[in-house]
């Protein structure tokens, strides 16, 4: 019951179909199969090749960034994400008892991810303004999902993004913006890749993202899915950006998927996200990630844990995820 009301962690059984159209976006189309270079596998591969819909998750945490954008403490600030998702949600978030028994639905299948969700969005914008008001020049958005930063934060309007994402889920985003705004940001290029059957340096040369140019990267919600050896792929994309580059993610801490029992809540976690077939493959050592970072081409700026992301919440009674952390690193 629970599970049906709110499908949390992992992709909804209800991915609809995906309608096509978008002929008049700025698309990028990027050739498959091109194994040049090591291609990132794994999560995407594993959960995509056998789901030809969209990504459930993406909404999932849309729906939680509208929930607290909703929340008069917590002031989730993407106040775009109610008119993202799809309409059964956007009706009951603003009935106050059915969002009572969505965000219930919610701490019963993941305590604090409401909270951590928000805690991330405030991370994440602040990092990104202050990039590209210190002279980031474009933006890319890996697992761009229902991502509305483009639309938001006005810092945006004047730099180039570019939204990676699924075909299925970069449809669905298109045609909701579409039905929200009437139109897609122009500044922003859809680009459609499937990271399981091609290399984000491909990826990335095809859209002609100039590696010149100063960039910040956005990977939010993603990381933990990845292997190790896909992760360390991705951060040395990002490394062969220019000098002063950088990129924004949240990861697990390694010890709570080596050690679950000594961290509240990641045992349970770790057990509903592997038996929705999307388990946690990967994360990192906060104390050993400056190094780790350094070995792939980046300087750590700043390595958030749960009680600096506590922050975030001020005043809300709420706590983050004791096992996930925020980092925001540059390229040397
Ligand atoms: C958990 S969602 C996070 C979305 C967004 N970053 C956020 O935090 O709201 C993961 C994202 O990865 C994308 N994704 C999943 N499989 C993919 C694949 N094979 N290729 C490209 N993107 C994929 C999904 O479409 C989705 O947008």
């Amino acid at each position: 019951m629970v599970r049906g009301l709110f499908p949390f962690l992992g992709f909804s059984a209800a991915n609809l179909p995906v309608p096509n159209g978008g002929s008049s976006v700025r698309q990028v189309s990027v050739a498959r199969n091109c194994r040049l270079g090591q291609p990132v596998s794994g999560y995407y591969a594993r959960r995509m090749q056998s789901d030809s819909g969209r990504s459930g998750t993406a909404e999932v945490v849309a729906v939680l960034r509208a929930a607290a954008a909703r929340d008069s403490v917590l002031r989730n600030p993407d106040r775009f994400a109610e008119r993202l998702i799809s309409p059964w949600y956007r009706w009951g978030l603003r009935i106050s008892l059915v969002r009572a028994g969505l965000l219930w639905a919610a701490e019963q299948q993941a305590p604090g991810l409401y909270a951590y969700v928000t805690a991330r969005t405030k991370y994440f914008d602040r990092v990104i303004v202050g990039e590209i008001r210190s002279g980031a020049e474009q933006v890319v958005i890996l697992g761009a999902g229902a991502d509305s930063r483009a639309q938001r934060l006005p810092e945006l309007r004047s730099v180039a993004v570019y939204e990676l994402d699924h075909p299925a889920t970069a449809e669905w985003k298109q045609r909701r913006l579409r039905a929200a705004f009437g139109a897609v940001p122009a500044q922003v290029r859809y680009v459609p890749v499937d990271f399981g059957n091609q290399s984000l340096d491909d990826v990335l040369d095809a859209a002609e993202v100039a590696r010149d140019r100063r960039t910040i990267f956005l990977w939010e919600g993603v990381a933990p899915y990845l292997t190790h050896a896909e992760v360390d792929v991705t951060l040395t994309a990002i490394a062969r950006f220019r000098a002063g580059s950088g990129v924004v993610f949240d990861y697990w801490d390694q010890g709570a998927i080596d050690e679950p029992s000594r961290y509240p809540g990641a045992a349970e976690y770790l057990r509903r996200l592997a038996a929705r077939g999307e388990p946690i493959r990967s994360g990192l050592d906060p104390k050993a990630l400056a190094d780790h970072l350094t070995a792939h081409g980046l300087k750590l700026v700043d390595n958030a844990g749960p009680r600096e992301l506590d922050e975030y919440l001020t005043g809300s009674g709420r706590t983050s995820l004791s096992f996930c952390w925020m980092a925001h690193a540059r390229v040397r």
